[in-house]
């Protein structure tokens, strides 16, 4: 799932940024807990509502990541990934009966790769969790989470990729920086009413699982490790 950057820092909730409990905490988490938290079919279009956004941003970050100076093989899958977004996107403007929107200047994207991966990496990471809810209500969609899935794949091989190299350190700073919005992210992307009795269990679910991702591929470093040497940290 994207959101744009300009939207960024608008609305500051730090109530759900608490990393070290999550840190501590992801290990008794499988992928599927996200999706133990049953919602009621009430939610549906809200859920169809921010998928249409979602989709767009993915799309439009996508189409302006190709621009970039990004390595063969990755452009390659990029020009699939847009493929796939474009049609999740129709399906949904499709769904709620709804124009598709032109854009005239795609969303500025970082220009550095490591730092470029890491953002899509956790965007499409989001929407890998916001897939399996809507999967609940809507088990037809089933192709948009497998394809999410493979997005998600993809990116995590890059970040293992970029890890093991000279860049490893600006990915790692770069995730930081990420993880640091998420919960205001997330909290945006629950923003509904009808989200009011699920919101706060549902942020806590999908910044565990997140948090447990990026510290499971080494993008993000365990706590303890962190405690016993604080200059790892990209303040
Ligand atoms: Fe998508
Ligand atoms: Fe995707």
């Amino acid at each position: 799932m994207y959101t744009d950057p300009r939207y960024q820092s608008t609305l500051l909730d730090g109530s759900l940024d608490n990393a070290e409990w999550f840190a501590y905490d992801t290990s008794m988490l499988s992928p599927q807990e996200t999706t133990s938290i049953r919602l009621p079919s009430e939610c549906e279009p809200a859920l169809l509502e921010r998928f249409l956004k979602a989709e767009a941003m993915a799309l439009w970050t996508v189409r302006s990541a190709q621009q970039q100076d990004v390595p063969p093989h990755v452009y390659a899958f990029l020009r699939k990934h847009e493929e796939d977004e474009q049609k999740h996107l129709a399906q949904f403007e499709a769904m709620i009966d709804r124009q598709p929107r032109v854009r005239e200047r795609l969303p500025s994207v970082p220009r550095q790769w490591p730092v470029l991966a890491v953002q899509i990496y956790g965007y499409e990471s989001l929407g890998l969790e916001f897939a399996r809810l809507l999967l609940q209500l809507r088990p037809d969609l089933a192709s948009i989470l497998d394809d999410e899935e493979v997005h998600v794949a993809f990116f995590e091989r890059e970040i293992r990729r970029l890890l093991g190299g000279d860049r490893a350190e600006q990915a790692r700073c770069s995730a930081v920086a990420w993880r640091r919005k998420l919960p205001t992210t997330v909290n945006r992307y629950l923003a509904a009413a009808v989200f009011d009795p699920f919101r706060t269990a549902l942020a806590e679910r999908i910044l565990i699982v997140i948090e447990r991702r990026f510290t499971e591929t080494g993008l993000l470093q365990i706590q303890e490790k962190l405690a016993r040497n604080p200059e790892i940290g990209c303040g």
